[in-house]
Formats: C-alpha cells, sequence, structure tokens
C-alpha cells in the first residue's frame, strides 16, 4: 500500500465511531488530540452524523484550526427518517455490518486508501470496537489496527467474557434470577447481578443477532494492535488490568472531552469548549442556573437515546416534583412516547415547571455538570454522562435504559459509590426517595466520595498523570509506524 512522495508527511490515521451521539463525541475528541500531535486524521462518520455536527454543532470551522484533520462521510444503511432512538437505536449496529462494510471498503480500495497528494494512505485505523468490518479490511491489507471502546471498560470485559456467561446458563437473561450473582466475569464476582449485565444480554434466545455481533466483536479485540478505552487507572484500575492480559497494548486516555481541555489549554492556551452536540444547544439555561442557590438542583438528562413512556415521564415528573427540589430538565424533542403516539410534553408539566424546574429541549451539559449550581444528576448513565458527572465531582441517580448503561449504574453505586442506582423500577416515590438521600439525607457522604473521585480524574489527564502519559504513548506509537 505504499504511495510515492510520502516520505516526510506524518502518520494518516482513520478514525471510524458509532453513528451515535456519545461514541461521535468522543472520538471527535480524540481526533483533536491527534490532530494537536500533527497527526493527519479522517474522520469517516455517518452521513447521519455529518449533517447533525454540521447543523448544530458549528463543526466546520471548530476544527479548521486543524490543517491535517478531514471529515469523509459513509451510509449507515438506516433509511433517512428512521428514528434512531428508543428500543431501535441499535439497529444501526447490523445496518452497518450489511451494508456500510461493503461500501467501506470499496471506498478504501478506489480510493488508494485516502491517500491524497498532502496525504499518506491510512496508516492506521481505530475503529469503534463494533465495527468488525472495519477490522476485517485493516488485517486483510496489513493495515494497524486499534479498537476505541467509547463505553466503559467494564462494559467492554464482560462482553469479552459473553461465551463464558452463557456457558454458565446466566445468559439467557429475560427474567431469569435477576438478582442471582454472576460468577464468570473475572474482577466482578462480589457485586455484578444479572440485571447489571450490559442491555444485550437481556434476550430470551442466545441466538439473537445482536448479542452474537457483540459477542464475536468483543472476542476478537486481541486480534487489533491495541485498544484505546476512555477511562482513567484510578477509576477502572482492576478491570483495565484483566483486560490487559488478553490486549496488553492498552491505552486508557479519558476522560477524553477533560483531556481534551486540558492540552487545548496546555498548548494553544485556550481551553473553549468544544460542543460535538447533534441537537441545537439552548444556553438559556445557564442563565436560569445562575439565579439558583449552590448545589440546589438536580440536573435532569437521559442522553440522545432514550424514549420515555408518557407514564414513566409522569412518574420521574411526581417524583421530581415532591422531593421539593429544583430541576433542570432536558426533554429532547422525540423523547417521549407516548401509548397514543402522542409525543408531546403534556402542558400541565410544561406550566407545573415554572415555579422550581426549567426546561430545554438540550442542554450545553459539559458547562452545566461544572455549574456551581448543580447538585445531582438523574442520568441513563450513558457512558459520556457518566464521566462528565464523574470530573464534576456531581453526584449521580441512574437509571439505565439500554447497552453498556446497566453495568455503568452497577458501578456508580456498588464500586464507586458515588450515587444510587434504580434499574428496572420507575416510580415516583422511588425517585423521591433517592432524590432525597442524595441531595439531603446523605448529601455528604456522596459528595466527599465524588469529590475525591473528581480530583483523581482531573489528575489523570493533566501532565504527570496516567491518561496523559498514556496518551503520548499512544502519539508515539501511531507515529513509530511510519518508521
Ligand atoms: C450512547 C449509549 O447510550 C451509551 O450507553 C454509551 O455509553 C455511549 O453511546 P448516549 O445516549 O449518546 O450514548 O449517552 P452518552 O454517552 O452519555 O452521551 C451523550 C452526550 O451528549 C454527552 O457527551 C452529553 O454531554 C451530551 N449531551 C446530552 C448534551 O450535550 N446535551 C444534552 O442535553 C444531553
Amino acid at each position: 500500500m505504499g504511495h510515492q512522495g510520502a516520505e516526510g508527511l506524518p502518520p494518516h490515521v482513520l478514525l471510524f465511531p458509532l453513528p451515535i451521539q456519545g461514541h461521535v463525541n468522543s472520538m471527535l475528541k480524540l481526533a483533536e488530540l491527534l490532530c494537536l500531535a500533527d497527526i493527519h486524521v479522517t474522520m469517516l462518520v455517518s452521513d447521519y452524523s455529518h449533517g447533525r455536527l454540521l447543523k448544530h454543532a458549528n463543526i466546520q470551522s471548530r476544527l479548521a484550526r486543524y490543517p491535517g484533520f478531514c471529515f469523509r462521510t459513509i451510509s449507515d444503511g438506516l433509511p433517512e427518517d428512521h428514528p434512531r432512538a428508543g428500543d431501535r437505536a441499535m439497529e444501526v449496529i447490523p445496518s452497518m455490518k450489511t451494508v456500510t462494510g461493503p461500501l467501506f471498503k470499496a471506498m478504501m480500495i478506489s480510493n488508494n486508501c485516502l491517500a491524497s497528494e498532502n496525504r499518506r494512505p491510512v496508516t492506521c485505523i481505530v475503529a469503534d470496537g463494533v465495527l468488525g468490518f472495519a477490522g476485517d479490511f485493516a488485517l486483510e491489507k496489513g493495515i494497524p489496527l486499534i479498537y476505541f471502546h467509547s463505553a466503559s471498560s467494564c462494559c467492554f470485559w464482560s462482553c469479552f467474557c459473553l461465551h463464558e456467561l452463557i456457558e454458565a446458563g446466566d445468559i439467557p437473561l429475560k427474567g431469569n434470577g435477576m438478582d442471582m450473582l454472576v460468577s464468570s466475569v473475572p474482577g466482578m464476582e462480589d457485586f455484578l447481578r444479572r440485571r447489571d449485565l450490559p442491555g444485550f444480554c437481556r434476550v430470551n434466545d442466545v441466538a439473537d443477532p445482536y448479542l452474537q455481533i457483540i459477542k464475536v466483536g468483543c472476542k476478537q479485540t486481541p486480534r487489533a494492535q491495541g485498544v484505546i478505552e476512555n477511562t482513567f487507572d484510578d477509576l477502572e484500575g482492576p478491570i483495565l488490568s484483566q483486560i490487559r492480559n488478553q490486549c496488553p497494548n492498552l491505552y486508557s486516555v479519558g476522560p477524553l472531552h477533560a483531556h481534551l481541555k486540558a492540552r487545548l489549554a496546555e498548548k494553544m492556551k485556550s481551553s473553549t469548549a468544544s460542543s460535538n452536540s447533534f441537537w441545537e444547544e439552548d444556553r438559556s439555561c445557564m442563565t436560569w442556573l445562575d439565579s439558583q442557590p449552590s448545589k440546589s438542583v438536580i440536573y435532569v438528562s437521559f442522553g440522545s437515546i432514550t424514549v420515555l413512556t408518557r407514564d414513566q415521564l409522569l412518574e420521574f415528573w411526581f417524583g421530581l416534583i415532591n422531593s421539593g427540589r429544583r430541576f433542570l430538565w432536558v426533554m429532547r424533542p422525540d423523547s417521549i412516547a407516548g401509548d397514543n403516539g402522542d409525543s408531546q410534553i403534556p402542558t400541565e408539566l410544561l406550566n407545573g415547571t415554572k415555579e422550581r424546574g426549567y426546561m430545554v429541549s438540550w442542554a450545553p451539559q459539559e458547562d452545566v455538570l461544572t455549574h456551581p449550581a448543580i447538585g445531582g444528576f438523574l442520568t441513563h448513565s450513558g457512558w459520556n454522562s457518566t464521566l462528565e458527572s464523574i470530573i464534576a465531582g456531581v453526584p449521580m441517580i441512574c437509571w439505565p435504559y439500554i447497552a453498556d448503561q446497566f453495568i455503568n449504574s452497577r458501578f456508580v453505586s456498588e464500586v464507586w459509590k458515588i450515587g444510587l442506582d434504580m434499574k428496572d423500577t420507575c416510580d415516583r416515590l422511588i425517585v423521591e426517595t433517592m432524590i432525597r438521600d442524595l441531595m439531603e439525607a446523605r448529601k455528604d457522604e456522596f459528595q466527599q466520595r465524588a469529590n475525591q473521585m473528581a480530583k483523581l480524574a482531573k489528575q489523570a489527564v493533566h501532565e504527570g498523570g496516567s491518561s496523559y502519559s498514556n496518551v503520548d504513548r499512544l502519539i508515539d506509537y501511531i507515529k513509530s509506524m511510519i518508521i
């Protein structure tokens, strides 16, 4: 795969995320970190993700400061009007396998692996862990391959053990002794229950196509030359050690959003927050927060995919109102599904917010979480949200919805003890009680531990920290590929 005249040109990394907000967001942060080290980056995103980024994130002008950065786009195989949310969100995984896979191969071959006058052919592929076809291509062409896991390492590690979980009879999971401890995920024997396993395990049949894709994909991970995890050693150290036994060339580089900010501040004397939002951010909530007392507000957001039924919405609503707390609630326009297909926010809710609540359809979340008025986060436990809350020192109430979120919430409550887990329940009394616990009765203990973890997270991404030195090591490794 040689290219005439490539000598002297920097390495060229192809980054390829799954077209979901959390995945694109974190991989774009990694892209910027590589650009800061003068590495050429091609970010291959779905047409859908690209459209959202251009429309809402002002991305073109921000990334223009990196001459080595460019976007390429590809179809994710889903029709334009696909909801891409709720229980249909994960349909993108099989669709990318069947539709995007062949397109990707054809694109790479016909474009001489994306070489141009000023760019080498791709020297390294960094692919989202679930995009096995990108790994197949890299191996076939002898291009170094690194997998990127935008979800938690505890999720990856439990998925790596899916074969053993199936053998042990823990999966299929549906209605199957949900509170029993599982014993076949090394390092989690003391606290991981069946109900805490990633959402892919909630199936009736082990032949389920999603479960199979994840199982095969994870087991193939050691074929890559390296693995990047968006986490940090003080958070998931014991799990990272387990993974390292299988994949020794491991780079834990997170929390990536904070890491990028730290490097920008160091290199460019600017730490301008970089939004990679798929929706328009409503910054009016920051002004509202300015007028609220310190640590008085609970921030409520269920990420980019969650869809609430009308009943669930009302349970959360009454729980919040009955708790007597102030709240800031993100309600995406596509996040409510009524039994009758009615997706409008009930007017009684909108009217009822006037006193103590504020609602937006999308918030500048990183800024919200670091605002002094925020004292708690009612979250779906998406991995980016979890990391953003951890580094901001905000304790959480977790209501996991899909995928890794079920195991993330277990770690929040049982391992790190920086929040409460309400998985598999949606009841106004539980919501109210948990808010009172988090923000009043047990406020000090949660806040103290959250502060400790926030301090460790900050140390990790600054000079001398574990994630900081791992990014340096990753950059050296990528540069060594062309020597
Ligand atoms: C998906 C999966 O749901 C999640 O489990 C997995 O860990 C990553 O991919 P998503 O629903 O997008 O994630 O949640 P999350 O990972 O938390 O990412 C959401 C991102 O959107 C965060 O970076 C958050 O800051 C941002 N966000 C969310 C906003 O900027 N504004 C909002 O109002 C809500």
